[in-house]
């Protein structure tokens, strides 16, 4: 099944190193971000959850709960945690699910045959508190992920909820943004009193709100 951008993201019932969960009730009123792993104890994998741990306080101060997800059972991620502790100096702070059955990696569209019968892709999936999905990214299993990025995006996903903004390409926290376009110069003036510049009618950049 292929989600897709403001799909609500299929419910799940899954086994965990942080105990069961049913997915949407354990996203409670948060952002989520699930992310799958090919498999345990290989190299990439094993840097990748480090970083992840290491990043786990600015998830946590986006309001994002992170779950990782790898087709292995539970007692081999236990396993995995010591040596990712003992390699990467960060143990994973945050649930792995196990899914030797392949049924969340399956609901998630996680498997492609043609780059593997058995080995989830590198997927990420970004979901508002509405369950619905706001950026899904799949990476091959050779390619390890830049968890900086996704933070980045998570913040203009947010300023995006908040404000009627947009961020332009390579945009990072603190930087100026754009006015969307539905937004009117007359509409704009009541939500940007402050004022912003036009470097054409449809390219109007703006302080970032609340900075
Ligand atoms: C890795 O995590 O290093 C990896 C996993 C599967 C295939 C290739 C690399």
């Amino acid at each position: 099944m292929t989600i897709r951008l403001g799909d609500v993201v299929p419910d799940f019932d899954a086994e965990t190193t942080e105990g069961p969960i049913r997915f949407h009730e354990w996203l409670g009123d948060s952002w989520g971000v699930l992310f799958s792993h090919p498999k345990n104890f290989t190299p990439v994998c094993t840097t990748e959850l480090g970083q992840v741990a290491r990043l786990k306080p600015e998830f946590d101060r986006r309001n994002v709960k992170v779950i990782g997800l790898s087709v292995d059972p539970l007692d081999a991620h236990a396993k995995w945690a010591e040596d990712i502790a003992e390699t990467q100096g960060y143990a994973p702070n945050f649930p792995l699910i196990a899914d030797p059955e392949r049924t969340v990696s399956g609901l998630y569209d996680m498997i492609h045959p043609n780059a593997s019968d058995t080995l989830t892709v590198r997927s990420v999936f970004i979901v508002g508190p509405d369950k619905k999905l706001k950026l899904s990214l799949t990476y091959p299993a050779s390619a390890g992920r830049n968890f900086d990025e996704i933070l980045r995006v998570i913040d203009s996903l947010q300023l995006t909820a908040q404000h009627a903004v947009a961020t332009p390409a390579n945009w990072k926290d603190g930087e100026d943004v754009i006015i969307v376009p539905s937004v009117s110069d007359e509409a704009a003036k009541e939500k940007f009193p402050g004022g912003w510049k036009t470097l054409k009618p449809y390219l109007r950049v703006v302080p970032q709100p609340g900075k």
